[in-house]
């Protein structure tokens, strides 16, 4: 990070911790930070986000949205939420581990959800809640789970079969159930930020990724991917996140106007997510660049097995309890799969 952005960031937040009398006529800022592009169902449901917020405070509140890791790269963007340098934040739910807050891998497992009516009995019911309650003692209030959805692998060869990624250098996000996902599949993972992942994929660095279509395709991922199979093997979503102290010393009427506002965009985002996902596939089929494989029901078993035994490997570090939670919720039978 650019040391006069940290300073930028620092001073900002050194300000909006200010009692708020204060400044009362100013409108109180609330930087929103994420690192996909604006057209993407994040991208989107967050520009959402700050209209409503302003039309619900009358403009007490102003959000500003920083897209495409402009102010903040993954890692940098928690700590700056910690520190108070932006306040709102939607990080993809792989990213929370390195926070000490791992029962949020669970939704790195693959195959866990067949689709999203599933998903949503946990993200937006009582788990779900649950999770949100786990921030708290990290100095950040978790709001709402936002959808992009299912990710499929891509790289420069065909993917067919699982042994089709052997030895191949797969980037993902810095979950270790998605590090037991690339390795039972005899590849090898490679955390990397976001923002890093098109040139690492043009210079080889890494061979391959695991994408939602709206992430591989806003990124131009397809310029540097000759193949991409849908294998549609796990979910990526999101967690809106604040910092805390900021929460909770906001003027109480200000705080109710911006639940409201972000209550109206969870249910935006999660409408939007399949339609952007479903658009850019389209997109991406007619840049002609990317040959894009629909997995047979064979090689779909064949990925279903390969990938089972992350389930039980990753059980203890999610935690027994909260994965048979989650079975109950969605249905799922580990024993089936
Ligand atoms: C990724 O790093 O691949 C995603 O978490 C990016 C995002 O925010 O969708």
């Amino acid at each position: 990070m650019k040391l006069s952005t940290l300073l930028f960031g620092l001073v900002a937040g050194a300000l909006s911790a200010l009692p708020l009398t204060a400044v009362a006529q100013q409108p109180i800022v609330i930087k929103f930070s994420h690192v996909v592009a604006l057209d993407t169902p994040k991208g989107l449901a967050a520009e959402f986000f700050a209209k409503r917020a302003n039309e619900l405070t009358k403009g007490k509140a102003k959000v500003e949205v920083y897209a495409n890791s402009t102010l903040y790269k993954d890692k940098e963007e928690m700590e700056a939420l910690q520190l108070g340098a932006v306040q709102m934040l939607a990080p993809s739910l792989a990213k929370f581990g390195p926070l000490g807050v791992k029962e949020f891998e669970l939704f790195d497992l693959p195959y866990i959800f067949d689709n999203t009516a599933e998903l949503h009995k946990v993200t937006q019911g009582p788990v779900g809640q649950m999770l949100l309650k786990k921030l708290e003692p990290k100095g950040i209030v978790g709001l709402a789970f936002w959808d992009n959805g299912f990710k499929s692998f891509s790289a420069n060869t065909p993917i067919k079969m699982p042994a089709d990624l052997k030895g191949k250098k797969i980037r993902i996000q810095s979950s270790k159930v998605l590090e037991e996902e690339i390795r039972a599949l005899s590849a090898l993972p490679q955390v990397m930020a976001f923002s890093e992942v098109y040139q690492a994929l043009q210079t080889g660095v890494v061979d391959g990724a695991e994408n939602p279509i709206s992430n591989l395709y806003t990124q131009k991922m397809y310029e540097v991917q000759k193949h991409l199979a849908l294998t549609e093997h796990g979910y990526l979503g999101y967690a809106v996140i604040v910092n805390k102290k900021f929460w909770e010393g906001l003027p109480a009427d200000v705080r109710g106007q911006l639940e409201a506002a972000m209550k109206e965009a969870t249910a935006y985002a999660n409408k939007i997510a399949k339609e952007q996902n479903d658009k850019d596939l389209e997109a991406l089929k007619k840049t002609g660049k990317t040959q894009v494989h629909t997995p047979t029901a064979e090689e779909r078993a064949a990925f279903k097995k390969a990938l089972a035994p992350v389930h039980v490997k990753m059980e203890s570090r999610i935690g027994k309890d909260l994965l048979q939670a989650v079975y109950k919720e969605t249905g799922f039978d580990p024993s089936k799969f």
